[in-house]
């Protein structure tokens, strides 16, 4: 016990040491004479959390306080911590119901102020907000090993996809997600699925897809309600899929099924990339200083009581590129970041625990381009992305990019 007491100590003392050092080379540095000269702070720099009124951030700060050797010794007043500002409050020690987290969670309809006037989407939300696992149902384990020379893909495309959307992937198919080898670069595409359930009045199109599968074999299926709120879960599952069926893919592109890709240009950028802009690489759409809507009618209505504060910079759900050294780390970070109901936000709130920032690329059009560009052929060259456009206009697209007689001078 003595033991652990001095190591934690010491441990402490390394991370104040840190912190300062930290602080003051993020505050412009004094003097360069007084760079070797180590200040340690004479008081505690840490005081008593208060919960958030909000219930995402209560969960996150739960989740923070899990494993974290500073606050576990600040809380800590049993060993001879002065400074200690213990006991653990109950609701930052309290993980909740220890039952089955993808059981429902009732506690919420209490510990959320308002949540008998909550839309049902979001009441759905909170009582599933804990389960972070559902059955593969339909799974596709050797499709990264099924390319030319049995090589891991250069490219994997991953589409968030609705089972009643055929003609959209079918489109995809034909034109921007054709799998097989594009400008001598392998490309792999997967579609991701949930369920579309009885209970969202969905007609029954299982036969349907156990065709288009055994046609195929590119569907990912997972067993929960494909919803909008469900896209974080799609998120997750997906990158768990990943980190065991495909963990040698060097780039991933991940969107939606209404885009259409310049994957020829996709290519192009991504042939220039080295180092850690490589390693590292998350590009898109971003958004910035955004926060959750508060108006009960938006499709995205947070309210107060869920989550309070502003989102970090994200890239646009609509499709954004990420490198397969990252997706290791994303999974790992997800399970540092409680759910959130909205899937590129949460992606952004990974990338921030990482200590990333995703980056913008003005060919990422996931708001649309001006309608007088729409169809001109060449407006689509410059461009890695443009949302949104039908199956028709997929393939016209695309076979618009391959005219080598369209002279875009
Ligand atoms: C820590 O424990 C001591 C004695 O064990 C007690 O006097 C003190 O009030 C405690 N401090 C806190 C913040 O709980
Ligand atoms: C915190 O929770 C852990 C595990 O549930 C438990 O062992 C410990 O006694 C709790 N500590 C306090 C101070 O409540
Ligand atoms: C295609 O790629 C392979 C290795 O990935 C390389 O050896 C070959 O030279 C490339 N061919 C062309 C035409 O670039
Ligand atoms: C999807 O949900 C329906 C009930 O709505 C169920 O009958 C079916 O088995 C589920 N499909 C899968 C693939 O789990
Ligand atoms: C998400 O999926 C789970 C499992 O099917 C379901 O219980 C829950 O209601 C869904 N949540 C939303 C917001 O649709
Ligand atoms: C990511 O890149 C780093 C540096 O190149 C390397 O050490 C590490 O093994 C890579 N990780 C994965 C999962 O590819
Ligand atoms: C482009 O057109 C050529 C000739 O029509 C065809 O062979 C090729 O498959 C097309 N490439 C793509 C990427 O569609």
């Amino acid at each position: 016990m003595a033991g652990l007491r001095r190591k934690l100590k010491v441990l402490l003392m390394f991370m104040m040491v840190n912190l300062f050092i930290f602080i003051v080379s993020r505050s412009g540095g004094p003097d360069k004479s007084e760079e070797s000269k180590v200040l340690v702070p004479s008081k505690r720099f840490w005081s008593k959390l208060t919960p958030s009124q909000a219930f995402w951030n209560l969960q996150q700060q739960r989740l923070d306080f899990q494993g974290n050797p500073v606050l576990a010794y600040a809380y800590n007043n049993d060993s001879g911590n002065v400074d200690a500002i213990g006991p653990i409050p109950d609701w930052l020690n309290g993980t909740g119901p220890n039952s089955d987290p993808c059981q429902p969670d009732y506690s919420v309809t209490s510990h959320v102020a308002d949540y008998n006037s909550l839309p049902v989407r979001l009441k759905d939300f909170l009582l599933y907000m804990r389960c972070r696992s559902y059955p593969l149902v339909v799974d596709q384990p050797d499709i990264c090993r099924r390319t030319p020379g049995g090589e891991s893909p250069y490219l994997l495309i991953a589409v968030k996809s609705l089972a009643s959307h055929f003609d959209r992937r079918q489109a995809i198919r034909e034109s921007w997600g054709r799998a097989g080898v594009l400008a001598n670069k392998t490309v792999v595409t997967v579609f991701l699925l949930g369920n579309s359930t009885a209970v969202d009045h969905h007609p029954d199109l299982s036969e349907m897809l156990r065709y288009e599968n055994a046609r195929h074999r590119d569907i990912l299926q997972w067993n929960y309600r494909d919803t909008f709120f469900n896209l974080t879960i799609k998120e997750v599952l997906f990158l768990d899929w990943m980190s065991t069926r495909c963990p040698g893919a060097q780039y991933i592109f991940k969107g939606d099924d209404d885009v259409f890709v310049n994957t020829l240009g996709v290519l192009d950028f991504l042939k220039g990339l080295s180092g850690s802009r490589a390693k590292d690489l998350f590009i898109g759409d971003v958004i910035t200083n955004a926060g959750p809507h508060r108006d009960k009618k938006v499709k995205y209505f947070i309210p107060e009581s869920l989550f309070l504060g502003v989102y970090p910079p994200y890239a646009g759900g609509g499709g954004y590129l990420f490198s397969g050294n990252l997706t290791g780390r994303l999974l790992w970070a997800s399970r540092h970041v409680a759910l959130y109901p909205i899937d590129d936000v949460y992606t952004g709130m990974c990338l921030r625990k990482l200590g990333l920032a995703p980056e913008k690329h003005k060919g990422f059009r996931t708001f649309g381009i001006e309608e007088k560009y729409r169809r001109n052929p060449c407006a689509y060259r410059s461009l890695l992305l443009v949302h949104s456009r039908t199956p028709q206009e997929m393939i016209q697209i695309w076979a618009w990019l391959n005219d080598t007689k369209l002279n875009c001078q």
